[in-house]
C-alpha cells in the first residue's frame, strides 16, 4: 500500500510517501519544511507564525513528495495526516488539507497521534522489528514510557511530571546563549566536556517511580549560570553541556532498566528528537550490551518531526480499521 501523510504538530511542515506491506517498509520521499530558522529569531516556536509557514509550504512540499516518489496522487492508497497532540493552529492546517486531498480524490483518511508516529519510525529503520516493546518517547514536549502491546495499541506507564526532556535541553541552551533548539548543540558541547565537573540534581525522583521530574535540574543548572555570569565567573559551556547530559543520561539507563524489568520485555524501543542524543543512545546500548534485551533506535533522519514516521503508523491504523471523514478534528493535548 502507498500512504501519503502529513505531518504539521509544531514547527516542521513535512509530507511523504511510504510504501507498507507484510513484507516491506519504504520510504519513498520524506520531505521537511522546517521552519527553525525563523522561530529561532524569537528563541522558541511562535504558535501563529507557525500556522501561517505550514500554509506556505504544505502545497508544494506535497508536490514534491509524489514527484519525488515518483507518483501521482492516484497511486495512493491512504492519507493519513497528525491530528494531535501539538499546536491547534499548526495541527488544522495539516488536517485541513489531508481532509479536502483526501475528500476530492476518495482516498480512506487516517488520523494519526504524533506521539505514535515517533514510535513507527522504529518500523521504517528496523525492518523485522514488530511489538509488543517497551518504547521510551523523548522529545520537545514529551517524556513518557508506553508498553506498545501491538501497533496500535498503547499504555503509558510512566511520564514527566512537568518538563519533558527535549524543553530542558532547549531552556538550558537557551540561558547558555546556544541557537535555538539546543539539543543537538548540547549533544555536542557535552561530547567535549568533562561530566563529572558540575554535580547537577538527577531528573529521577526516587526508585519508587518510573516518572521524571526535569524542573529541578532545568532550575539548578540556570541558577548555576546565572550565579556564574553575576559574579563575573567563566562558564565552560562543554563542561556545563557534559554535566548536565550525565545526570540526564544515568537517570534515563536507571528508569529504562526498571521499566524493564517491570514489564519484563526484551525489546527497547528509544523515539522522539532527543532520540537522536548521542549520549542517551551510547547509555541505552551499553545498557544492553550482553544481556537478552534488544535497543532500537530511529536512523539519525528519521529521529525529529517528520511525515514518513506518519505514513508507517497510518498503515497499521488503517489496518485496525481506523478512518476519519470530514468532521476530523485537531487535539492539542
Ligand atoms: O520530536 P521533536 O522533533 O519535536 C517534538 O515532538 O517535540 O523533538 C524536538 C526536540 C527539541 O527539544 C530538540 O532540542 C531535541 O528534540 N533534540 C535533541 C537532539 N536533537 C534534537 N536533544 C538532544 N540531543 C540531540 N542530539
Ligand atoms: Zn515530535
Amino acid at each position: 500500500m502507498l500512504v501519503l501523510s502529513f505531518e504539521s504538530s509544531c514547527d516542521e511542515t513535512a509530507c511523504a510517501v511510504v510504501k507498507m506491506s507484510d513484507s516491506c517498509r519504504e520510504v519513498k520521499s520524506n520531505i521537511i519544511a522546517s521552519q527553525v530558522d525563523i522561530h529561532a529569531l524569537y528563541g522558541g516556536v511562535v504558535p501563529e507564525i507557525a500556522s501561517r509557514a505550514h500554509i506556505e509550504a504544505i502545497s508544494k512540499i506535497t508536490y514534491e513528495a509524489l514527484d519525488v516518489a515518483g507518483v501521482t496522487i492516484k497511486d495512493i492508497d491512504i492519507i493519513a495526516v497528525t491530528n494531535g497532540p501539538g499546536l491547534i493552529g499548526a495541527l488544522l492546517v495539516g488536517v485541513n488539507f489531508a481532509k479536502s486531498l483526501a475528500y476530492a480524490n476518495n482516498i480512506p483518511l487516517v488520523p494519526i497521534d504524533h506521539i505514535r508516529g515517533h514510535v513507527a519510525a522504529n518500523y521504517l529503520t528496523h525492518k523485522k522489528l514488530e511489538p509488543p516493546f517497551l518504547s521510551l518517547v523523548v522529545s520537545g514536549g514529551h517524556t513518557s514510557f508506553f508498553d506498545v502491546k501491538s501497533y496500535t495499541e498503547f499504555e503509558e506507564i510512566a511520564s514527566t511530571r512537568d518538563d519533558a526532556v527535549g524543553e530542558c535541553f532547549d531552556k538550558i541552551g537557551r540561558v547558555m546563549g546556544l541557537p535555538y533548539p539546543g539539543g543537538a548543540m548540547m549533544d555536542k558541547l557535552a561530547s567535549q566536556g568533562d561530566k563529572y565537573a558540575i554535580a547537577f540534581p538527577s531528573p529521577s525522583i526516587n526508585k519508587e517511580t518510573l516518572d521524571f521530574s526535569f524542573s529541578g535540574l532545568k532550575t539548578a543548572v540556570i541558577n548555576y549560570l546565572n550565579t556564574k555570569n553575576q559574579k563575573g565567573e567563566q562558564i565552560i559551556r562543554e563542561d556545563v553541556a557534559a554535566s548536565v547530559t550525565f545526570s540526564i543520561t544515568e537517570a534515563i539507563k536507571q528508569k529504562v532498566h526498571d521499566a524493564l524489568i517491570k514489564t519484563g520485555y526484551d525489546k527497547i524501543v528509544l523515539a522522539g528528537g532527543v532520540s537522536a542524543n548521542s549520549h542517551i543512545r551510547h547509555a541505552l546500548m551499553e545498557l544492553c550490551n550482553g544481556t537478552d534485551v534488544t535497543f532500537y533506535a530511529p536512523e539519525l533522519s528519521l529521529c525529529g518531526d517528520n511525515a514518513a514516521m506518519i505514513g508507517a503508523q497510518g498503515y497499521y491504523e488503517f489496518l485496525d480499521g481506523a478512518s476519519a471523514d470530514e468532521a476530523l478534528n485537531a487535539y492539542p493535548s
